[in-house]
């Protein structure tokens, strides 16, 4: 076991960094337009069972793995499955350069319209301006900004730097989020907003296509399918209770995506906005949002800027474990500083966002790319791994949680349900996915 490597200082500064990860854009951003896009409270369902049977199972593997290994992606591959299996870890790595890149971006729009809510308010022609806003060199720019925040925090350490930001910062977006769940539940059109939310229409997910998404969606928000969770894991030490810790993550992740909904929601309706959501996977947070606070007046600017304060932090902590991913392999892998390791892959990421920054189209076709092929690839992968190749994953689970009597049902899911359904959703979803890189490349 490598020694001085770093470890958690607590119990919930683990629990609080890896929900702290878990919990991002993906919950606020993606999830609300997917409900809504797929049938309301339908999706929700068939949301709560993939994460339940498909992409949890997943998250207890990942950080079974690396608490048992004590190792980043590669080498704790390696140290179960032998040498063929780095190359797993390699694309692993990739998915977390790739997803930070865009993620950077995205997140560089939240601080801009967090700025613009505390200085000025936000004006009604939001929506006509988005399109600049979204792209070129101010998109750049507040990705710079964001990452140049990220980058410094990684370089701090895994105590004194990322489980630090994340004890403060959790609580804190907790309580905005439920504090604005409340307050827009007192709106006029509250009531239209969660009927929208939650009438189930379940004809709209009897389709591969919803299934693909609901998938995509389990994984993306909670960090699973690249490594993410596996390297917060080899930081733990051996007495703790994983299929605790899992089940906390997981509720919390869930949980604020449920209460995001129910913010975003009541205020379009409240304003009459719900038209304007659709279409665009960015429609309604960062069009359809800001134009409701607009309108809003002075309110708004306040309510505004608690929400967009609330995803800041959600993506900070969000791209913090993405970048630690890379930079616990390069100092695993070439033995760097943790500084220089910060600094080296931080610098690449931000230079690689630049085309998401220049372009929405690149922005979103790289968002498909991690998603669908990466991340379902990649807990394709793991589920194969610690079903069929690791000799006794069960033997290090129940390590810390001896009393724990479903583990064989865990290794049965990760044989021979989550596989069957990830090679099902990647069937649907790879075709898709290649041809909007095609698209890319020959349609402009
Ligand atoms: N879970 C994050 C979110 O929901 O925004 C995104 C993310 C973070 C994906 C870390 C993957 C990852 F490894």
């Amino acid at each position: 076991m490598a020694s001085g490597r770093e470890q958690w200082s607590s119990r919930s500064g683990f629990v609080l960094a890896a929900v702290g990860s878990a919990v991002g854009l993906g919950n606020m951003w993606r999830f609300s337009y997917l409900t809504a896009e797929n049938g309301g409270a339908a999706f929700v369902i068939l949301y709560l069972l993939v994460t339940l049977i498909v992409a949890v199972p997943v998250l207890l593997a990942e950080v079974v793995i690396g608490r048992g290994s004590q190792q980043s992606p590669i080498r704790a591959l390696a140290h179960y499955g032998g040498r063929a299996w780095r190359p797993v870890g390699f694309v692993f790595v990739a998915a977390g350069v790739t997803i930070l890149a865009y993620y950077g971006v995205i997140a560089g729009w939240t601080v801009r319209y967090a700025g613009m809510a505390l200085f000025g308010g936000f004006d009604s022609g939001i929506a006509d301006r988005f399109d600049d806003i979204a792209q070129g060199a101010d998109a750049f720019g507040f990705h710079l900004l964001f990452m140049g925040v990220t980058i410094g925090i990684v370089a701090g350490g895994v105590t004194k730097g990322i489980e630090r930001t994340a004890m403060v910062l959790m609580p804190v977006l907790f309580v905005i989020v439920s504090g604005l769940a409340v307050y827009a539940a007192t709106l006029d059109g509250a009531a239209a907003g969660y009927a929208y939310y939650l009438s189930a229409d379940f004809s709209q997910i009897l389709s591969l296509e919803v299934l693909t998404e609901a998938s995509g969606q389990a994984f993306f928000s909670l960090s699973l399918g690249m490594g993410c969770m596996l390297t917060f894991g080899s930081y733990l030490g051996r007495d703790t209770h994983l299929p605790r810790e899992t089940a906390l993550i997981a509720a919390a992740d869930v949980g604020v995506a449920f209460v995001a909904g129910l913010v975003v929601f009541p205020l379009i309706f409240a304003l009459g906005l719900s038209d304007k959501v659709g279409g665009s996977t960015v429609g309604a947070l960062f069009i359809t949002l800001p134009q409701a606070f607009a309108e809003m007046g002075p309110i708004g600017r306040g309510v505004g800027l608690l929400f967009f304060a609330s995803l800041v932090v959600g993506a900070l902590t969000s791209a913090i474990s993405l970048l630690e991913v890379v930079v616990s392999t390069a100092i695993d892998g070439f033995g760097w500083e943790r500084r220089r390791a910060a600094l080296t892959a931080g610098a690449a990421i931000t230079a690689l966002g630049i085309p998401a920054a220049w372009s929405l189209g690149v922005l979103d076709v790289m968002d498909q790319v991690a998603n669908n092929l990466f991340l379902l690839g990649g807990g394709l992968a793991l589920s194969i791994f610690v079903g069929w190749r690791m000799e006794d994953p069960i033997g290090e689970a129940k390590v810390g949680a001896a009393g724990v009597t479903w583990f064989p049902m865990w290794r049965n899911l990760l044989r021979y349900v989550v596989p069957v359904v990830l090679a099902f959703v990647l069937y649907d979803a790879v075709p898709k996915t290649l041809s909007a890189v095609w698209g890319l490349f020959v349609g402009e």
